[in-house]
């Protein structure tokens, strides 16, 4: 940002905009964490309470894996992608090379958050704000995010690293069925996590000026 210092009323501020600074995507996890389970589902219980859904219709829903469990939804991807390759669909060096290593170094990290839109649970209120009916989905696909988010920078500022994937629809079965969650629940995003084993690589920035306007200053 800026180079102006700027001093805020609250320091939780300073806090809030360090974190959301600090966040990253970290690759390389360890199965460890830094703080207890307890800690990480309070970060995850958090997010779904608090984070603000359109018309507070709460369409998110979250599962939080540990350690085994975590260590499932990617054997589940290995599968699915084994299942590819069996089909000629994925060819066979490709998935050995570059798909396998990817997906063992994620069942490598502590845990997943696996995050979910309940978009059947809108119908009700696509009925009532039928004007609006077409803008609930994305709204609650939008809220979801902001959950990913809010977990992944809390789960930083707790000392871990996290990524996040998208290996929705090829593993969609298999999750479903592994931790018999309701057919309704679709899954959005996996956010990885663990004791960071190094570094985030380099990150660029584009200019904040091309990005960025104000008026009425
Ligand atoms: C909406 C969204 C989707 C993303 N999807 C993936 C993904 O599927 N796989 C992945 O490895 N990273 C994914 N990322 C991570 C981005 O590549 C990463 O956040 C970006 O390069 C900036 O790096 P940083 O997270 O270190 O700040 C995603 C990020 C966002 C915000």
């Amino acid at each position: 940002m800026g180079s102006i210092q700027v001093e805020f009323k609250n320091s939780a501020t300073t806090a809030i905009l360090e974190a959301v600074k600090a966040r990253r995507t970290h690759y390389a996890l360890k199965a460890e964490s830094p703080i207890s389970d307890e800690a990480i589902e309070h970060i995850v219980q958090s997010a779904v309470l608090h984070v603000p859904s359109s018309f507070n219709t709460q369409t998110s829903r979250v599962v939080l894996l540990l350690k085994e469990e975590h260590q499932k939804v990617w054997d589940i991807a290995i599968s699915a992608m084994e299942g590819l390759v069996a089909a000629g669909k994925v060819p066979k060096e490709t998935f050995e090379n570059q798909t396998k290593p990817k997906l063992n170094a994620f069942r490598a990290a502590y845990g997943t958050v696996l995050f979910f839109v309940d978009y059947d649970s809108l119908a009700t209120i696509k009925e009532k704000f039928a004007i609006y009916a077409d803008k609930f989905d994305p709204f609650a696909l939008e809220s979801n995010a902001m959950s990913q988010y809010l977990v992944w920078t809390a789960l930083q500022s707790e000392g871990l690293g996290a990524n996040l994937q998208h290996y929705s629809p090829l593993i969609d079965e298999g999750i479903q069925k592994q931790w018999n969650l309701p057919a309704s629940w679709k899954l959005d995003a996996q956010l990885v996590f663990g004791a960071p084993a190094s570094a985030p690589g380099e990150k660029s920035f584009n200019p904040l000026e091309d990005r960025f306007k104000v008026f009425g200053k």
